[in-house]
């Protein structure tokens, strides 16, 4: 069997790690397409390298660009790649621009294309994560659904027979860095002179919190003034978006920080005080190490985080100071997210179905 995974950014690649390393164990030939939609040293090539993923066999180098350009550039660069590898099946991952030109691109090909992470819903019509979930979703062959909640906003849209269950493949890296970074405090404590369970985690991109200049500024003000240091995480796109408002993004309690690797970000996860985030991957990654975390947006996908009392929603300084100060959550032995080897089954699942 030959699968072609198509990713292009952060959170594609962390997911790509155990799809990798399980392909290789099952004797299946992996190529790997980078589209090129993240760039940055610590958005991309880091996590190919501490992950232990090999380097691209692909790079399309699309780069940045409004929704239309950048996701119509990948698309016409897909065509002659998934045209010269024409492989069983194009892996297709999450939510990103990536994910809808690639599965797009499969399947006006007719080259069969699963979607890992399928089924997810935010509800919110206004995000361009959930026209690519809903596109992808309908445009593939299989959908590969990491949670029950997820196969069941798929049967509700008539999807069922396309469908697996297979766990969520981030619980398997998760795992595994976990107990790889558990034992040494992580160098951010020293680098930021900060004390075990004494600060926050904060990471925040999405458009809805950065685009418009007012609610930039109230989502700052209001790390600003938690009851910790927070370390801001400043993706590229915050740190762009500030400059161009004018909103200071080290100020009271709040300091802007490079985004870290991968292991690097579970360690300094793992032992803060909290997570305040808008990341869909990092709810779920709080969740899974015994986190609390606050999520600063109207609704998430991962609503077993909420439902389990590990997550809360918040959005205005009130309810994020509100979120973070909240009593610890009651530990549960609750599994959502399954059982950490999710990616030998999506493996099989391929294997399966593969024509
Ligand atoms: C994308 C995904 C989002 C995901 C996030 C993870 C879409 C629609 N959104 O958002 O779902 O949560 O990745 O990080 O696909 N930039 C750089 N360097 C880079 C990449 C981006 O400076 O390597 C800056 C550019 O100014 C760019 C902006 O960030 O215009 C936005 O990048 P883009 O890839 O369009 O979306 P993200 O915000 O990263």
């Amino acid at each position: 069997m030959k699968i072609v995974s198509v990713v292009g950014a952060r959170p594609q690649f962390v997911k790509l790690a155990p799809i990798h390393k399980a392909a290789r164990a099952a004797g299946v030939e992996h190529v790997i397409v980078h589209t090129g939609q993240h760039y940055d040293p610590m958005l991309s090539d880091v996590f190919f390298e501490d992950l232990g993923i090999d380097a691209p066999d692909v790079h399309l180098g699309v780069g940045s660009g409004s929704h239309g350009v950048q996701t119509g550039a990948m698309l016409a660069a897909l065509d002659a790649v998934l045209d010269e590898h024409r492989p069983d099946w194009v892996l297709v991952y999450g939510d990103t621009n990536s994910t809808v030109a690639a599965a797009l691109s499969a399947v006006k090909m007719h080259i069969p294309v699963a979607h890992l992470e399928a089924g997810l819903r935010s509800f919110n019509r206004r995000m361009p994560e959930e026209h690519n979930r809903v596109l992808t979703d309908h445009a593939a062959d299989l959908l590969l659904a990491p949670t029950q909640v997820a196969a069941d906003h798929l049967a509700h849209e008539g999807l069922v027979e396309r469908t697996e269950l297979v766990g969520d493949v981030m619980t398997d890296v998760l795992f595994e860095v976990r107990d790889q970074v558990s034992t040494q405090p992580p160098a951010l404590l020293g680098e930021l002179g900060l004390e075990e369970r004494g600060f926050y985690v904060a990471t925040i991109h999405r458009a809805e919190n950065t685009d418009d200049g007012g609610r930039l500024a109230e989502v700052v003000g209001s790390l600003a003034g938690l009851d910790k240091p927070v370390v801001l995480l400043a993706h590229p796109r915050v740190v762009a978006k500030a400059a161009a408002h004018g909103v200071e993004l080290t100020q009271g309690s709040l300091i802007a920080h490079s985004p870290l690797a991968y292991p690097e970000l579970i360690a300094a996860a793992l032992c803060s005080a909290g997570v305040v985030t808008d990341s869909g991957g990092l709810q779920k990654e709080a969740f899974l190490l015994g986190v609390p975390c606050t999520t600063v947006r109207t609704e998430t996908e991962w609503v077993e985080t909420v439902q389990l009392g590990w997550n809360v929603l918040a959005n205005t300084a009130a309810e994020i100071a509100a979120g973070v100060t909240r009593p610890r959550p009651t530990p549960t032995d609750a599994a959502p997210y399954g059982d950490g080897h999710a990616a030998a089954r999506v493996i099989e699942v391929l294997s399966r179905h593969a024509r």
